[in-house]
Parts: structure tokens; C-alpha cells; sequence
């Protein structure tokens, strides 16, 4: 493949710089896959998580929790990668510093049928960099070019690369374009880059989402400079509005706290984004479309509160929402938890609010 050469001229227009100097160039291509994404988060994008967010939007592309190349590899592979045919686009991420380990995994993710597969290069845990993967792979783009071009080889499905836009003092953008060219050579097309640094000495991983300053016109350079490539855009987006301004300057946007804590963003996400002409999903009929799917788990043995934890942001904001989340919290784990727990979250809800907004 030939070498991704950046437009090292465009430089000069990033005189150390702010946001509103970068002259807004694209606009949105609702035929991209990655115009919309959700976020990779571990214990909450599990399978459940995806299929309600399914509900929501149909044009989202959705990623699963990382799943380390040993828990495919050696562990219940079945359990780790178990995604419903609905959940359509669905990506993969995975976790690991091993070329041929990583290569096999993707293999396996391919065949299972995800759509993509997608490299974990931005989680600062210390348990992730004690083996080696994550964030500090950002250090060694030879390693994650030499892992792009042998999952490519064994997947035969698209493989993207999550990365942070540097790791600890790493000299600002030279470090991530050397970065990004050293992987896109080696066949890698997409990049979805949190728009922060990790800092890997001193942080939990939640302070590495919110401490280390965002730099979105980092992102926006990096596209710039590689237009060729898809560039997607991570890290503190909460609204549509917000969405719609980056879009301007990169190919996609992902969104994780946002979508999992406030999910019926996402029911506008299809007119808004993609200008599908079909009308928001209102919040009671997702609930009523979730019904099928929550009988059908109860039934394979799976407990309603690992369903139901994901529907906890659903009323986020309305009226009697708290109660809603209340009565959930309090019933969903007891012994033969059933569908008449989400229901009677409902009715406690409505009655706490004493308006008809239970009924949207
Ligand atoms: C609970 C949680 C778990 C996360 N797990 C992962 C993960 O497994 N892989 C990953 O690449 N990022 C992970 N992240 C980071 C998110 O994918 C995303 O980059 C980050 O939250 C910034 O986006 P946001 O501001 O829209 O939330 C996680 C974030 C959260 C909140």
C-alpha cells in the first residue's frame, strides 16, 4: 500500500491557534459509516447496552466494550462476542499489544461477523499498561502498524484505530501525526482520536476522560492534513448542536457518557444527522420495542438488572424520571424480576409527575 503522506503545508494555518480559525471545509455525508458513533466502554457497551441503543438509531455504528486478544483467544470466546443481528453496524474493539494475537482475534471477530474491527490505542489504565496495550501503543506506531497490516490480512473487514491525540509530554501534534502516518500506511483508514491526551503516570481513568484538556482543533489538523483519511471525532460531546459544528471538520463524531447517560439523544440522531424522514422514536415506544427482546433473555436465564441498568438515563431530564430510575433500582435485581418491574416503574413514575410525559 502506498505511503499516507500528511499535506504538511496546510500547517502554517495553525499558528498555536484557536477552533473559529480553522475555515470549516466538509459536510456531513450521510453515506459514511462513521458519522455517528457510540463509544467503546467497558462494562457498559455490553450486548444488552447495544441492542436498546439499536432501538434508538438504526444508522448509529455501535462499538462493543474492548475485549482483550486472551478472552478470545482462551476464554469464553461464545460470551465475549455474542452481538444480536440486529445490533448491525457493530464494531468490534480489541485489546493487545501482539501482532499475531491480535491478528487471530480479529479473524475470529470477522467470522462471528462484526463488521469491523477496530484497535484499542487510548485506554491509560495501569492494568493496561502493565500489558503493554492501550494508551502506551501510542508510543510504538511500528507495533500497531505491524498489528493493522496482519488483522487486515486475517479479518477481511475494515480495521480502525481508537487513539488518544498523544500520551503524556509527547511533543503536541508532531507526535500524533508520526502516529498516524506510521499506521495508515500499513492500511489503516480510520481513526477515531479522543481529543485529549492520556497521561499515564498519576490519573484513574476516569480523571484521564476529564483532566487532560480537550483539543478538538488538534483533530480537526489532523484531518486537515490527511484528507484521505476518515477521521472521527471523541471526547466531550453532549449535544446534536455540538456534533453538527464538528462535523464541519471531520468525517464523524463519537459519542460515549453522553449516549449511555442520556440515550434518547440518539433517538434523533437518524433525521438530524443522516436526514431520515421517520419521526424520533418517543421514549415509551422503545420501551414497548425493548419488550420482545427482554422476555426472549429472561427466558434464556439472563437477570432482568443486567438489562436493565442500560435504561437507567432513559428519563433523564423529564418529569418523574427520578422515580422511574428509583423503582427500577429498587425492583429489577430481586429473585424473578420480570417485565412487570419495567412497567411498574412506569406507572410509579407517572404518578410522581402527574403529567402525561410518561406517555411520550
Ligand atoms: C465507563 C467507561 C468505559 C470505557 N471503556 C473504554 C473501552 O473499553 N475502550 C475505549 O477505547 N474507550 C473506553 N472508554 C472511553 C470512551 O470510549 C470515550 O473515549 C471517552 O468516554 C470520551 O468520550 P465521551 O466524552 O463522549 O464520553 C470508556 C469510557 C467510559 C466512561
Amino acid at each position: 500500500m502506498a505511503a499516507i503522506a500528511p499535506k504538511i503545508g496546510t500547517c502554517s494555518r495553525y499558528p498555536g491557534t484557536a477552533a473559529n480559525t480553522l475555515a470549516p471545509q466538509l459536510n456531513p455525508n450521510p453515506t459514511n459509516p462513521w458519522l455517528f458513533c457510540t463509544a467503546p466502554m467497558m462494562d457498559w457497551t455490553d450486548r444488552h447496552c447495544r441492542f436498546f441503543l439499536r432501538l434508538l438509531t438504526r444508522r448509529a455504528r455501535l462499538y462493543t466494550e474492548m475485549v482483550h486478544t486472551g478472552a478470545v483467544l482462551h476464554g469464553d470466546c461464545a460470551r465475549h462476542l455474542a452481538f444480536d443481528p440486529a445490533e448491525h453496524p457493530v464494531a468490534l474493539q480489541l485489546g493487545g499489544s501482539d501482532p499475531q494475537a491480535l491478528a487471530r482475534a480479529a479473524e475470529i471477530g470477522a467470522a462471528r461477523g462484526y463488521d469491523e474491527i477496530n484497535l484499542n490505542c487510548g485506554c491509560p489504565s495501569d492494568r493496561v499498561q502493565e500489558g503493554r496495550f492501550g494508551a502506551c501503543l501510542m508510543a510504538e506506531p511500528q507495533r500497531v502498524a505491524a498489528a493493522v497490516a496482519a488483522m487486515r490480512a486475517a479479518g477481511g473487514v475494515p480495521v480502525t484505530v481508537k487513539c488518544r491525540i498523544g500520551i503524556d509530554d509527547s511533543e503536541d501534534y508532531v507526535f500524533l501525526r508520526r502516529f498516524v502516518e506510521t499506521v495508515a500506511a500499513a492500511g489503516c483508514a480510520t481513526f477515531v482520536v479522543h481529543a485529549r491526551k492520556a497521561w499515564l503516570k498519576g490519573l484513574s481513568p476516569k480523571e484521564n476522560r476529564e483532566v487532560p484538556p480537550l483539543s478538538y482543533e488538534t483533530v480537526y489538523r489532523l484531518k486537515q492534513e490527511f484528507p484521505a483519511l476518515t477521521v472521527v471525532l471523541n471526547g466531550g460531546i453532549r449535544t446534536l448542536e455540538q456534533c453538527e459544528v464538528h462535523l464541519r471538520h471531520v468525517d464523524g463524531v463519537m459519542l460515549g457518557r453522553e449516549a449511555y447517560e442520556n440515550p434518547q439523544l440518539l433517538a434523533h440522531v437518524d433525521s438530524r444527522l443522516f436526514g431520515d424522514p421517520q419521526r424520533p422514536p418517543a421514549r415509551a415506544e422503545t420501551l414497548a420495542r425493548l419488550q420482545p427482546y427482554v422476555e426472549r433473555e429472561l427466558a434464556r436465564g439472563v437477570a432482568l438488572q443486567h438489562i436493565v441498568r442500560h435504561l437507567m438515563g432513559l428519563y433523564r431530564g423529564q418529569p418523574g424520571g427520578r422515580a422511574f430510575r428509583r423503582s427500577l433500582a429498587q425492583h429489577a435485581h430481586r429473585p424473578g424480576a420480570g417485565w412487570g418491574v419495567i412497567q411498574g416503574a412506569l406507572a410509579e413514575a407517572n404518578a410522581s409527575s402527574n403529567t402525561a410525559a410518561f406517555a411520550e
